[in-house]
């Protein structure tokens, strides 16, 4: 029998869910009691594998309709994302949704509006808002300690080829979607957190690695946006998921009072000499490894938040909303040559 609070519904059991289970079993009030994959499961080695009592299903419908289910979580490949999150709307229960939250601003519209409609919450896996890196720059920011951002870039530089296991369905259009939707997304929902203004429009160009490891994808791998904000500042996000070098994932603000550059900063409010750069001790983003992301921290929340009846902080599927506008606008442009987008 159940021992805490929520009991999860995993809904596609692949790397990702492997991490999700870890995180949510960890939380305070939630522990993984099912399990869909479109492989066959077994119930027993489910249970030996993860603790607890976990019962597999071989259909979405028939664990949606399991009334002991209190939240799911939706870890399947992107093109299902939407018609499984919409169900589970409708079936009431509360929604853990990996990124991105679809491959299309209606779909992702269609989700929104399928939560607001059936009073169920949301938490959108932008993980990287509660990691250490992350959570030290806002805090950075927060103190005023650099001042008003007029310029920021946080950049995702992440080589995805045949080595990773996404691969054979990164390389397709339909559940890859763009640079930024399969990846970079984390990048620029980083700057959406530091630099929270309205965008007001984007520019954006994309093109492709000639290494022949990038060949198979369908899409262009490699993309800059730039953002205008509607108070004048400016921001910069490149997603790169066809690079040879090591995961980074560069951030550097700027403002009136000092800079940080992923983890230095200078600030003229404590008077240290700017000739220097001074240290900010802190967990850096180096990893695309799903064993590394700080995915406890963030369902941590989720579930605080849930109990409160609230909508969660930073990664609600109302955050997310802003940064797939910008995200969908900026592939517009990208596909129109550049040409700028406003982000409506
Ligand atoms: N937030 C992050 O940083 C992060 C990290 C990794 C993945 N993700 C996201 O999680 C989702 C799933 O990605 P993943 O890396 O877990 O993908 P995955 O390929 O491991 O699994 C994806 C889906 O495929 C199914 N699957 C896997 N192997 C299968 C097989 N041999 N036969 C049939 N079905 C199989 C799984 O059950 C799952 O539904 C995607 O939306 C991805 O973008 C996000």
């Amino acid at each position: 029998m159940s021992t805490k609070k929520y009991n999860v519904g995993i809904i596609g059991y692949g790397w990702a869910a492997t991490a999700h289970i870890d995180a949510i079993n960890a939380s305070s009030q939630a522990q993984v009691t099912a399990i869909y994959s479109s492989r066959p499961l077994d119930s027993a080695t489910l249970s030996a594998k993860h603790g607890g009592k976990i019962k597999a299903y071989d259909t979405v419908e028939a664990l949606l309709a399991d009334p002991e289910i209190h939240v799911v979580d939706i870890t399947s490949y992107p093109s299902q994302h939407c018609a499984q999150a919409v169900a589970a709307a409708k079936a009431k229960k509360h929604i853990i949704l990996e990124k991105p939250m679809a491959n299309s601003m209606p779909e992702v519209i269609q989700i929104f509006e399928a939560a607001e409609k059936n009073g169920v919450k949301g938490c959108v896996c932008f993980e990287c808002r509660f990691s250490s890196q992350m959570e030290a720059t806002k805090a950075v920011i927060d103190q005023g300690l650099i001042g008003d951002i007029h310029y920021g870039e946080v950049d995702y530089y992440h080589g995805i080829g045949p080595w990773y296991g996404q691969y054979r369905w990164n390389i397709g259009k339909k559940d890859g979607g763009s640079a930024l939707l399969t990846a970079g997304c984390h990048a620029l929902d980083a700057l959406l957190m530091c630099m929270p203004g309205e965008v007001d429009s984007v520019t954006s160009f994309s093109t492709k690695s000639k290494s022949e490891y990038f060949k198979p994808y369908e899409y262009d791998t490699s993309a800059v946006t730039i953002l205008k904000f509607k108070n004048g500042a400016v921001g910069k996000c490149a997603a790169i998921v066809d690079c040879l070098q090591p995961y980074y994932f560069h951030t550097h603000l700027v403002g009136s009072h000092g800079s940080v550059l992923d983890n230095k900063f200078h600030s003229a409010k404590l008077n240290t000499n700017k000739a220097q750069w001074s240290g900010l001790s802190m967990k850096m983003l180096d990893s695309g490894d799903v064993s590394d992301h700080p995915y406890q921290a963030q369902f941590q929340a989720f579930f605080d938040a849930l109990d409160k009846g609230q909508d969660m902080p930073l990664t609600s599927f109302r955050d997310a909303l802003r940064t797939f506008k910008v995200i969908f606008a900026a592939d517009q442009s990208a596909a129109n040559g550049g040409q700028p987008v406003k982000v409506a």
